[in-house]
């Protein structure tokens, strides 16, 4: 039986593919609000087939409890945010789980930790705790890490799909966990140690921002020199070997944003390209708020209460707003003493900030400016509507005449 820690964005997708799988499955998650609400029969979050997902693993007899299991497997997908002032991860989700899970854990069981870690974090923190609990690692207990690559949006489709990393001190253990996630993994998984493992996953996040960053700065660029960035990246991409990304409001979520900062923060004199790409990246927000205020300048435009910000969450179609480019953007007209930002966004139902809406037809009658911030399909089938408005799309999604880009 395998014990899931944690049944947030990830565990809880995790915990419900291996269930639907043939896998017995418990989830734990301390959070008792959210454990009612999974064994009430309903999901915590919107996701592309997940309710679904849900129902087949509810039919193969998953459980969700506050409780810590008696088992042979655990997975721990707690979180790892890093920490504002140093960068480095903060592993203290991590290291409260795993000495949890010591407290019921009998000898022989593995433990997997699937949350993003640096290199050297299972290292630094959690061998000690295991250590200092008597056991010994390979002997009574073995330690496996197996970082998760899904995008939400697509959690489902890429849990089957993607290619999966599993580092383990021993190659046997590594194959008998990999051998549990090819219950319903389809992709290719390899089997690395561990240090290599927390690597890799920091690497692909990384390689995402700075290049994401590569594309922000060129919109800046050719904004200061009024050159349309996105004729100039298509044409640029039609080169054999170059593939550029495409600019955007900022950068959000729990991985882009986050998961750089920890190689800064372990390697600060070995990281100047990533240094400035996360900062790039966190200018965003307040190129935006700039943008709105010229924009306003242009078109005569003094009222900063008819301007709305269509799009809450980091990402499109996704209810996750974690360091999303609108919260971060609504900061900072807080601190420019220019608050009355009109918001609105179809995936968020509760009042998380201030002139929030949650009509688009109420949304649009409020303002004059429109900006699109996320590029939910809500607003891309609705682009009619815009029509009449002054419009910031920082996606470049609108064909309307007149569009503004950042
Ligand atoms: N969200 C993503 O898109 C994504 C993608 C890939 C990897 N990751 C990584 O996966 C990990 C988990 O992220 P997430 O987005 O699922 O986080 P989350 O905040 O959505 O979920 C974490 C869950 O863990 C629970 N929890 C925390 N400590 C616990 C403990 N000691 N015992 C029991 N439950 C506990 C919380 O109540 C919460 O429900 C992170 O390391 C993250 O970086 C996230």
């Amino acid at each position: 039986m395998v014990n899931v820690i944690g049944l947030g964005y990830i565990g809880l997708p995790t915990a419900l593919m291996m269930a639907s799988h043939g896998v017995e499955v418990i989830g734990t998650d301390y959070n008792k609000e959210l454990v009612a609400t999974l064994n009430a029969g309903r999901t915590t979050f919107k996701e592309d087939g997940l309710d679904e997902l849900f129902q087949d693993a509810v039919k193969a007899g998953i459980k969700f409890t506050t409780e810590y299991q008696v088992t042979d497997t655990y997975i721990v997908s707690v979180p790892t945010p890093y920490d504002k002032f140093s960068k480095k991860v903060d592993a203290c989700y991590v290291v409260a789980a795993v000495k949890e899970v010591l407290k019921v854990c009998p000898k022989g069981a593995t433990v997997v930790i699937e949350s993003t870690v640096s290199p050297g974090t299972i290292e630094k923190y959690v061998r000690p705790v295991i250590e200092e609990h008597g056991f010994t690692i390979g002997e009574d207990l073995n330690l496996v890490h197996a970082p998760e690559r899904i995008i939400p949006g697509n959690m489902v489709y890429e849990l089957l799909h993607n290619n999966r990393t599993i580092g383990a001190d021993d190659k046997a253990v590594g194959e008998k966990v990999k051998a549990l996630y090819a219950s319903f993994c389809q992709g290719e998984i390899v089997v690395t140690d561990i240090k290599t493992a927390e690597m890799t996953k920091v690497v692909e996040n990384t390689f995402r921002a700075v290049n994401i960053a590569f594309a922000n700065e060129l919109a800046k660029i050719c904004r200061h020199d009024n050159m349309d960035v996105y004729e100039i990246i298509k044409i640029c991409n039609m080169h054999p070997r170059v593939n550029i990304l495409q600019p955007g409001p900022g950068v959000g979520g729990h991985c882009i944003s986050v998961d750089p900062w920890f190689l800064v923060g372990d390697y600060p004199s070995l990281t100047k390209v990533i240094w400035d790409a996360m900062k790039v990246n966190d200018s965003m927000p307040d190129f935006v708020l700039n943008r709105i205020y010229e924009i306003m300048k242009e078109k005569g435009m003094t009222d900063i209460s008819r301007v709305g910000l269509y799009g809450l969450t980091y990402k499109e179609n996704v209810d996750d707003m974690r360091e999303s480019p609108t919260l971060q953007l609504l900061e900072s007209q807080e601190r420019h003493l220019a608050a009355g930002l009109k918001v609105y966004d179809p995936f968020i139902e509760k009042d998380v900030v201030k002139n929030q809406y949650h009509s688009l037809d109420e949304f649009l009658d409020a303002v004059d400016l429109v900006v699109i911030m996320v590029k939910h399909n809500e607003i891309k089938e609705n682009m009619g509507k815009l029509a009449g408005k002054v419009v910031l799309d920082c996606h470049n999604i609108c064909d309307l005449p007149g569009v503004y880009h950042i």
